[in-house]
């Protein structure tokens, strides 16, 4: 067990194949403009179908899908945006580029989604959404609706960042992204199917997705022509990204039921290791994104796992000890994250025997004396 593995076992890896190569040679083959067209416009689709969304708009990653939403939402200088602490920067970046300021909520121990009690706290009169992260294709354990309920009553916008959960249900089944007014998923590297960088919104809404699909295109109607009766900027696809998007649809489906078998192999090869807690997942509806655990001794757990050949990745710290935010509070759940919360190897293309591996490196770890 001591001696490292060749090769090193990635926390995080993209999977691209022969599909993929095919779809985008074809394409090549008689390329037209590249720029957004028919595959996009079909990859728009599968991801309808896949979903159930009435309306599905990609774009160039999930950042600027969330920067879409704020700007459909009419965010500007002076509205706040609530977002939960623990979180990939991005969900509070595109909203405070608007020119809101970002206020920070807690999140729940057991789904580290927001805690729906903090966020009615952080409420004002200028609060103008309420960002909920699908943490790891989790849902929040206080309930979809008691959100739902929150931001009807509050008279603000509930938008779901769903980048890490493509593949994840909420239990009455609708997919994550389709609760609240509008959903944002991500197909940056990482995620469970990648086009290199991408994005994508969704949303049930006909006004909402009729606002992104001009703001996303120049405030246009149409392409071909200069008249712009709305603001937008330019957050189109690619036909090339479509073609890997089409090919990693495909995929998708064996790669959620690998995803899973992955999270239930860490489940079982640690459950003897008490300085490692998982987080509970119902399979069933989620399809975990990564390996999430909060770990003791996470530096030096994270030195022994590299000389064993394994990489692994700090979980995000709170977004308010970030050099940009600076925001006092009490935020107890993201803190302890910010200090044990450790990503294990989670791509989907783990085998068995390195999954076995990963676990004996950490059981021998806490093993030595
Ligand atoms: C929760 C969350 N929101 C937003 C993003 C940003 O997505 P992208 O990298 O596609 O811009 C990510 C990326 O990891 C994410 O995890």
């Amino acid at each position: 067990m001591s001696q490292t593995i060749n090769p090193v076992i990635p926390q995080m890896e993209p999977s691209f194949g022969a599909e993929e190569a095919e779809l985008v040679n074809q394409y090549m083959a008689n390329p037209g403009f590249i720029t957004e067209y028919k595959r996009t416009a079909e990859f728009e689709q599968k991801l309808c179908e896949f979903t159930g969304a009435r309306h599905c708009i990609v774009v160039n990653n999930g950042t600027v899908s969330l920067m879409a939403i704020g700007m459909a939402l009419g965010i500007g200088d002076g509205d706040e945006v609530i977002v939960p602490n623990y979180t990939m920067i991005a969900s509070a970046n595109a909203f405070a580029v608007l020119g809101a300021r970002i206020v920070f909520a807690d999140v729940e121990p057991q789904t580290l989604c927001l805690d729906v009690r903090q966020a009615e706290a952080c409420l004002t009169p200028r609060t103008k959404a309420i960002v909920l992260v699908n943490a790891n294709g989790r849902s929040p354990q206080a309930g979809i609706d008691a959100f739902i309920s929150l931001a009807a009553r509050a008279g603000v916008a509930l938008v779901e960042d769903a980048a890490q959960a493509l593949g994840s249900y909420y239990p009455c089944g609708t997919h994550m992204g389709l609760r609240g007014l509008v959903g944002s998923l991500s197909f940056s590297a990482p995620k469970i199917i990648s086009t290199g960088q991408g994005g994508a919104l969704l949303t049930n809404d006909d006004a909402m997705a009729e606002k992104l699909r001009y703001i996303k295109d120049f405030g246009r109607s149409s392409g071909g022509q200069d008249y712009h009766p709305r603001f937008g900027l330019n957050f189109k696809f690619t036909e090339l990204q479509a073609c890997v998007g089409l090919a990693q649809m495909g995929k998708l489906r064996d790669r959620m039921v690998r995803k899973k078998q992955i999270q239930q192999r860490f489940e079982a090869g640690l459950a003897n290791v008490p300085q490692v807690r998982l987080f509970p997942h119902d399979l069933g509806r989620i399809t975990p994104w990564f390996v999430d655990a909060v770990v003791e001794e996470r530096d030096a757990l994270m030195a022994h796992l590299k000389t064993a050949g394994v990489n692994t990745r700090k979980m995000y710290p709170p977004l308010s000890q970030q050099p940009i935010y600076q925001q006092d509070g009490s935020f107890p759940v993201a803190e302890e994250i910010g200090s044990k919360g450790l990503w294990l190897p989670s791509h989907s293309h783990l085998i068995d025997t390195q999954i076995d591996y990963v676990c004996a490196a950490i059981a021998e770890f806490y093993k030595r004396g």
